[in-house]
């Protein structure tokens, strides 16, 4: 008998530990480009008729599973070349659950279109939190544009969800979805030792963010976020009504720093902040990259306007021709209050020859409190 309840003991330890090994790994969700499709007898015409009927997700409403080449009143819908993707009609879901690390944090990233309505947006849930995010906007020429996410796992297991929220007359008006990824975020919140030449900013240079595809040239956005918790780009919010920043990598943009920056693709319609612990009375300075991502945002008026306080800056980046390229730039400020919020946002709109939105990118931002005393000295000599 003994040795039979040590083998369920045994048994039980590695189940647990199965499921452990389990979680969610970085990359393209199970089925996350919807190629395994249902079966023809789950189909009328392009509507799927059961619940589980696409493999590894569960779908609530109108949804529909859509073919490239496939038209809908002469109009061909933007799928990817050769793939699947799926049409939330209204007030249509699709789920899947995941095996996460409970207190980590996630962001997602995920391919939409709109398809006919003009203020279309989604829903996007971890139980228990959720966000609603603009797609209106088309900011590439495909239709296709990748938008972000962010969540911190409550539980071990939970449901991500994507919910068309819209009423549309026409029940094929709703967003296409395709390519769905997830990857480990670090907390917006980290522990830093406090040196007097330490960056105070988090994720200042913007290494740590949402998942880029790596075959699409475009980036992914990041969606207004008013809320650490739900930011894929850790530490910043996004302050905008339905407009977005664009988080763009190097392998497909030319980037100041390290591996990523962020195009500032909305003008004056979204800003990048952050908010930091200041000692009001106390001298800092607010160093950072603009340049051009290289993607042909040819721009002569080419600025980026940042913020620190009260404090402000303009700095043109006018010599730009599209092609990459950046310069340094500082602003020295004085605190007076107990936090200062860091802001960019882009001075004018830029639009591409080929219609899309873009605009000056900001890189390698660092807060540092200045020593008084260095301060003084190097005036005296
Ligand atoms: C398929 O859809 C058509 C049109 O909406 C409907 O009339 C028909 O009953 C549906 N067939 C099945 C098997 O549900
Ligand atoms: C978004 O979806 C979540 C989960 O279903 C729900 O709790 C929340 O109320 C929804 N938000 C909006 C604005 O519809
Ligand atoms: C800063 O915080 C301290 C204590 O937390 C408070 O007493 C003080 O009034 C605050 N100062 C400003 C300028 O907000």
């Amino acid at each position: 008998m003994a040795t039979s309840a040590c083998s369920v003991a045994l048994f039980v330890l590695i189940g647990v530990a199965g499921r452990a090994v389990s979680a969610v790994t970085d990359g393209m969700l199970p089925n996350g480009h919807f190629e395994q499709g249902p079966d023809e007898s789950q189909l009328n015409g392009t509507r799927v008729m059961g619940r589980y009927s696409i493999p590894h997700w569960e779908i609530y409403g109108f949804v529909e599973y859509i073919g490239s080449g496939q038209k809908q009143d002469d109009m061909i819908l933007p799928v990817p070349e050769g793939e699947q993707a799926v049409r939330l009609g209204n007030d249509a879901t699709i789920c899947q659950q995941l095996s996460v690390v409970r207190h980590t944090y996630y962001s997602i990233t995920f391919g939409a279109a709109r398809t006919c309505a003009q203020a279309e947006r989604l829903n996007v849930s971890v139980t228990p939190e959720s966000g609603v995010l603009p797609i209106q906007t088309v900011y590439t020429s495909s239709g296709w544009d990748a938008y972000s996410w962010a969540f911190k796992a409550k539980h071990t297991t939970v449901w991500l969800c994507i919910h068309n929220p819209g009423h549309e007359d026409h029940p094929a008006c709703g967003p296409l979805i395709d390519a769905i990824a997830i990857k480990t975020i670090r907390p917006p919140h980290q522990v830093k030792s406090k040196q007097i030449a330490d960056n105070m900013l988090r994720n200042g240079d913007f290494e740590d963010g949402p998942y880029i595809f790596p075959n699409t040239p475009w980036g992914v956005l990041v969606p207004p976020i008013t809320e650490d918790e739900h930011s894929p780009l850790p530490g910043w919010l996004i302050m905008s009504g339905t407009k977005v920043v664009k988080y763009v990598d190097a392998a497909h943009h030319a980037v100041p720093h390290g591996s990523y920056a962020v195009e500032l693709v909305a003008g004056r319609e979204a800003a990048l902040a952050q908010e930091v612990t200041t000692v009001p009375g106390r001298p800092y300075r607010l160093s950072f990259s603009v340049g051009d991502a290289g993607n042909g945002c040819d721009g002569h008026q080419l600025a980026v306007d940042a913020y620190a306080g009260r404090a402000t800056l303009k700095v043109p980046y006018d010599e730009s021709h599209g092609k990459g390229g950046h310069k340094r730039a500082e602003l020295e400020f004085v605190a007076d209050a107990n936090l200062t919020r860091v802001v960019f946002h882009s001075a004018n709109h830029h639009i591409k020859s080929d219609g899309t939105l873009c605009g000056p990118v900001v890189d390698d931002v660092s807060l540092v409190a200045v020593h008084k005393n260095a301060a003084r000295r190097r005036l005296r000599m």
